[in-house]
């Protein structure tokens, strides 16, 4: 499939809105709910089996990503704030917690994402950060964006290991 070219137009998630999908151990879509469908402007069949970064919008960083799927990989929970891209090339902020769902035998069953508004200043706040992170990333690679983003934490009073309240905090 195309990628859709990104536009500026922003597609607004309320207070009330919960966009949950969930993913194989690859991240490919398994399940997603009708509000997922319907801000995205995807199908069903446009959506389901293929990869979560269909909706991977060119203004995020990677490192947030390899934060997310390091975190995971080690069974632990993530709150991160994601731009995402729809079909039609519009955009939406989330702050999307991502977790991973096992069977009553302890095996792995699949990860889920519930991903709820965020607030304007936040998006604000946010986009700043994920706009340095992209640059570094750009001309000095990941590594150095990963050191950028510990040096953004450490600013702010935080570290890695309280990412996930600190998340939560920007966002109340
Ligand atoms: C349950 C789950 C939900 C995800 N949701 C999103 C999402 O909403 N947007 C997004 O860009 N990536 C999401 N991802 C991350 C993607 O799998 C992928 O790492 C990311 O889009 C970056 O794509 P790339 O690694 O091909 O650059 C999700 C992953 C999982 C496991």
């Amino acid at each position: 499939m195309q990628r859709p070219t990104p536009t500026d137009i922003e597609r607004e998630v309320t207070a009330v809105d919960m966009i949950v999908s969930k993913g194989n151990e690859a991240g490919d879509i398994t399940y997603a709910n009708p509000i997922f469908f319907k801000i995205s402007g995807y199908s069903q069949g446009e959506l389901l089996d293929q990869p979560h970064s269909i909706l991977r919008h060119p203004d995020m960083p990677k490192v947030i990503f390899k934060y997310l799927w390091d975190n995971l990989k080690a069974g632990k929970e993530v709150y991160a704030y994601v731009k995402n891209l729809c079909k039609d090339g519009s955009y939406y902020w989330v702050l999307a917690q991502v977790r991973v769902a096992k069977n009553p035998d302890g095996s792995f069953r699949n990860y889920v994402s519930t991903r709820r508004a965020v607030k304007p200043e936040t998006k604000e706040k946010v986009g700043a950060l994920y706009a340095k992170l992209l640059e570094i990333e750009k001309s000095q690679g990941v590594e150095a964006a990963e050191k950028a983003l510990a040096d953004w934490l450490a600013e702010n009073g935080q570290s890695f290991e309280t990412f996930n309240q600190f998340m939560q905090e920007l966002n109340k």
